[in-house]
């Protein structure tokens, strides 16, 4: 098979055919990913607490990105490859470029993610016009929680409808896929069917076109309590292969996430 693509993730949301998606920081589980029928790899800034053990993802570098991208670009051949810009690695429409040129010419990656508001239409336009793919991530942006003062559940109440515009403005500024990052249930599938690019939830409900999860919360290994969105897969199918099969099974059938998985 060859590379997914952006247009075949828009034809899996035309079809109703729930798009899985997980995150990796090396080749050797990016392999396990992709050879269990994943179809989005993300290098996730998370990788600065599963990895680097910071309690945060706002000391993550360019630098570590593009490492960790190289990696696991070397693990795949088919799936989608994204990575996440690390904080203030965007901060204007140039700088953005330029870090976007390293992640996908260093790092191998196919489409880079930014936690976006929609004030940041500009950004990703910019982006787009250029020819990087790009991955709008709204809900919870962890990149901000000093300012958020904590991980709280986003878009409750009228911030919901904001989200669905932001969303809309996504879409309009040329983004090719949104991530939403734990808000209420009904806020993701709205947002969902208020835009033709696929939406891929993480604790956000079953009714976004896809999920994600981060890897190491998905195999019961992240020190700590695993979030209450999550799933130990590793605990129930009893090997990492088993875990993936198992995961990409739930998500193609609408099992995961399930109403003991539901925040809000
Ligand atoms: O960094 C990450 O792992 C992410 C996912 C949680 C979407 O951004
Ligand atoms: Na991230």
């Amino acid at each position: 098979m060859s590379r997914v693509t952006v247009s075949r993730l828009r034809k899996m949301k035309q079809e109703g055919e729930k798009i899985v998606s997980l995150t990796a920081y090396d080749a050797s589980f990016a392999w396990l990913i992709e050879d269990a029928g994943v179809e989005v790899i993300l290098v996730g800034d998370s990788l600065g607490m599963v990895i680097q053990g910071r309690d945060s993802t706002i000391p993550v570098t360019l630098d570590d990105m593009v490492y960790h991208t190289r990696a696991v670009s070397h693990g795949t051949r088919e799936s989608l490859l994204i990575a996440d810009m690390p904080f203030a690695s965007y901060g204007s429409s140039g700088q953005a470029l330029a870090s976007a040129a390293r992640l996908m010419q260093e790092g191998g990656a196919q489409m880079v993610k930014l936690e976006v508001t929609g004030e940041m239409t500009e950004i990703v336009h910019f982006l787009a016009q250029r020819g990087v793919p790009v991955c709008a991530h709204l809900g919870l942006l962890p990149q901000t929680v000093h300012k958020l003062g904590g991980y709280k559940i986003q878009g409750r109440g009228e911030a919901g409808e904001a989200l669905v515009r932001d969303a809309r403005a996504m879409e309009a500024a040329g983004a090719d896929l949104i991530v939403v990052e734990l808000i209420p249930v009904e806020v993701a599938k709205r947002l969902s069917e208020s835009v033709s690019i696929p939406v891929i939830g993480i604790g956000a409900g079953v009714d976004c076109d896809g999920q994600v999860l981060v890897l190491y919360d998905m195999l019961g290994i992240t020190p700590g309590k695993r979030p209450r969105f999550s799933r130990d897969f590793l605990a129930e199918a009893g090997s990492v292969p088993a875990a993936l099969r198992l995961y990409v099974e739930s998500v193609k059938k609408g099992r995961f996430p399930g109403p003991e998985h539901r925040i809000a």
